[in-house]
């Protein structure tokens, strides 16, 4: 355990937790992790309920990126396009501009040849209006009303030195977009993964306004949502999913023209998402309001 994590750990914990946690740890650890992480796990989800992590927060993983200059004459709208991380012939000349903020998030997560799926829109955004999807929600919706059943986008856990699977997201306008430091239990989670009615509940303190350029690591599991912006502006939204996800949406997403295929095994659903049983009616709104106005 690093000496970041162990000062956070002691802030936080009980000590009788914290040395059991650290001998779970420990545990793990010397069976080269191939053994004791359920154990682990289970007291970490205890212990560290992480639903986010700031990724250049005080340089916390020594990054160094900025977005790239906009073309502010057009709208560029990409949807969880297949790329391979370190595989430069899979990434098209809008998706290279984002190669740097990429590069930090294979850095912090491990993605290397991992098959991710990424998401830039650059487009005006008009007062009063959200670029992307409004209205708390997760990345794991309920498909199927009165089912117990789940897609998930990148799941994501929050290791003791570093962030897993899960989301990567950032923009260039402060405040703009919402998150919460929780992770919602899938009891909790409404179809097309709408949470708003869990919005009252949350704690106060848990909630983050992401500044221009910060980069977030969530779980597919936390609460987030775009806001409105209370000017005209010329908004860039960068969300890296990782490899691991269960159901891609053809209609709404943006096929590689280079030939990287989505990955194996993962449900292709051609219907509409917005007419569809998986999600609530206009719950998502996240391809709808491509808010072009130029
Ligand atoms: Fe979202």
């Amino acid at each position: 355990m690093n000496s970041n994590n162990t000062t956070k750990f002691q802030k936080t914990c009980k000590p009788k937790i914290r040395k059991e946690f650290e001998t779970l740890y420990t545990n793990w650890r010397s069976n080269n992790g191939s053994a004791g992480y359920n154990e682990f796990a289970k007291l970490k989800e205890q212990v560290y309920p992480t639903g986010l992590v700031m990724i250049n927060e005080n340089n916390r993983y020594k990054t160094d990126f900025q977005f790239p200059d906009p073309d502010l004459s057009k709208t560029v709208a990409i949807n969880m396009m297949p790329i391979v991380v370190e595989d430069l012939s899979t990434y098209t000349d809008d998706t290279l501009r984002y190669r740097d903020i990429i590069k930090v998030c294979s850095h912090v997560s491990g993605l290397h040849n991992k098959k991710c799926y990424l998401t830039i829109h650059e487009s005006w955004v008009a007062p009063g209006l959200t670029q992307r999807r409004k209205g708390l929600h997760v990345e794991s919706p309920r498909i199927g009303e009165g089912k117990n059943e789940f897609y998930y986008w990148g799941q994501g856990e929050c290791l003791v030195d570093r962030p897993d699977g899960g989301i990567f997201m950032a923009s260039n306008v402060t405040g703009s977009c919402e998150v919460y430091n929780v992770k919602i239990d899938t009891d909790a989670i409404g179809l097309g993964g709408d949470i708003e009615h869990l919005r009252s509940a949350l704690p106060k303190d848990s909630r983050k306004l992401l500044k221009a350029g910060e980069l977030v690591w969530i779980t597919d599991r936390t609460p987030h949502s775009s806001l409105p912006v209370d000017h005209l502006v010329y908004r860039q939204f960068f969300r890296l999913v990782t490899s691991n996800i269960s159901a891609w949406y053809s209609q709404h997403s943006t096929a590689n023209p280079l030939g990287c295929e989505v990955g194996e095994n993962i449900l292709i659903i051609n219907e509409n998402k917005f007419t569809s049983d998986a999600t609530a009616p206009g719950s998502d709104t996240s391809t709808s309001t491509l808010c072009s106005i130029i």
